[in-house]
């Protein structure tokens, strides 16, 4: 088999770059190790930036998004249970967030794909890339007891922080930065209708909490937990009682309780490799970068990225320019590492940290307390909540 670009994964990176790639009339094929039901079902990301909800429209596959999406022009902080508001809309011309979660999006993206025939290889095993220094890269993998050869141009991979695709640089090129967080986020989907109609991220004595949302009658919550938390350890009334806590009796009085249907912990990284290209391999996404979820930067990177490359390789293609693909990997990591420094930053002002001492406590409580006076400190806070712009790309 022969492709123009091969794409290693399904995520949002990998989809929304296929769909680029068709749009423009370039040959690609993704592969994918799990199996799409597997790949639906996985609950993630829920905020989305102008640079996700822009590109669906522009790939027009944006109609469920504008009839179900809840458009949040601000967005809440508490200290200590006292909210107060950050008029992100205001601070920044008039830009605004998108509530519609990661599984709405990959449903979308899955439906167009299947509508338009593009090519994607489900459950494929060991996959292995080869000849990404020359001119004539080769992916390989297993499918149903059979071995597949994918000849290509150039490989994209998307493949998560898990994948193959970062480990085929070699290791004197890769450079890793990384920052590992002592505590993780135990999240819950429940079928209730959300407490406030914006989004509160809480710092409490007792660590954060956050209220999202999916819908106006499904609530999406967090609350900080120790990383080695065992989740049968907490029963729905336990995280409803501890989210209520932190939160405070404002909007602990709004929270309305019901069954979850989803439970899960996940750990909390920070996690930068450079470069994002080497001979013939590009990465994008999670396979090159990680934030931890505080500011909901992660999915809007990885469409950042392949909105970047996605234009490089038109250039290559439609121009015959390498200017593009030559600068990508520099242009996305000037983005990514803002991306980090946001989600560094607001993690470390809203959580609550096992080394913290009295000092360290006083120092996030008056920097929240700043935040909410200083118009200039929420406008820096409602730039990055909102996205940075893409700049030249
Ligand atoms: P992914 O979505 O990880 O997709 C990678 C794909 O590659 C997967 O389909 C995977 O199966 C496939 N793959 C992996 N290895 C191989 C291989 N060897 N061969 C072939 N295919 C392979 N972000 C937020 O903003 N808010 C959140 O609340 C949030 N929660 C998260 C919870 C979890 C458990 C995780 C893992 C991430 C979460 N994120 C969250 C981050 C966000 O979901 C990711 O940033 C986003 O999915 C990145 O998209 P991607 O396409 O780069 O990678
Ligand atoms: C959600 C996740 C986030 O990480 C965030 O900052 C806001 C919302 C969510 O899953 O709804």
């Amino acid at each position: 088999m022969r492709t123009q670009i091969a794409i290693i994964g399904v995520g949002p990176a990998g989809m929304f770059l296929a769909h680029l790639m068709r749009q423009a009339g370039i040959d690609a094929v993704v592969i994918e190790r799990r199996d799409r039901a597997y790949v639906e079902g996985r609950v993630r990301a829920g905020v989305l930036e102008p640079v996700t909800t822009d590109l669906m429209h522009r790939l027009g596959i944006g109609a469920r998004l504008l009839r179900e999406g809840l458009i949040h022009g601000g967005t809440k902080l508490a200290l200590d249970g006292d909210v107060f508001r950050i008029d992100m809309a205001a601070l920044t011309g008039g830009t605004t967030v998108t509530v519609y979660g990661q599984q709405e999006v990959m449903r979308d993206l899955f439906d167009a794909a299947e509508a338009a025939d593009l090519p994607i290889v489900w459950n494929a095993a060991d996959v292995a890339l080869s000849g990404l220094d020359g001119d004539r890269p080769v992916v390989t993998w297993r499918a149903d007891g059979v071995d597949r050869t994918l000849d290509c141009d150039f490989v994209v991979g998307c493949d998560g922080f898990h994948g193959v695709s970062r480990g085929a640089i070699p290791a004197d090129v890769l450079r890793t930065y990384e920052r590992v967080y002592p505590f993780g986020w135990l999240g819950i989907l429940a079928d209730v209708p959300p407490a406030d109609h914006e989004l509160i991220y809480a710092n409490h004595a007792r660590g954060f909490a956050l209220a999202s949302m999916r819908s106006p009658t499904r609530s999406r919550y967090y609350i900080q937990c120790a990383v080695d938390e065992d989740i049968a350890d907490w029963s729905d009334a336990r995280f409803w009682d501890e989210l209520c806590v932190r939160l405070g009796p404002e909007t602990a009085a709004k929270v309305v309780r019901g069954p979850s249907f989803e439970k899960t912990i996940a750990p909390l990284r920070s996690f930068v490799c450079e470069p994002m290209r080497w001979g013939r391999l590009f990465l994008a996404g999670d396979a090159a970068h990680i934030v931890p979820p505080t500011g909901a930067k992660g999915m809007n990177l990885a469409v950042s990225d392949v909105t970047m490359l996605g234009k490089a390789l038109v250039e290559r293609y439609r121009d015959g320019s390498d200017a593009g693909i030559d600068g990508y990997s520099a242009r996305a990591l000037a983005r990514v590492w803002k991306a980090e420094r946001f989600s560094w930053w607001f993690t470390s002002v809203t959580h609550r940290f096992p080394t913290m001492d009295g000092f360290d406590r006083r120092i996030q409580m008056a920097e929240l307390d700043y935040i909410r006076g200083s118009q200039a400190a929420q406008r820096t806070l409602a730039e990055n909540y909102v996205g940075l712009p893409m700049g030249a790309a």
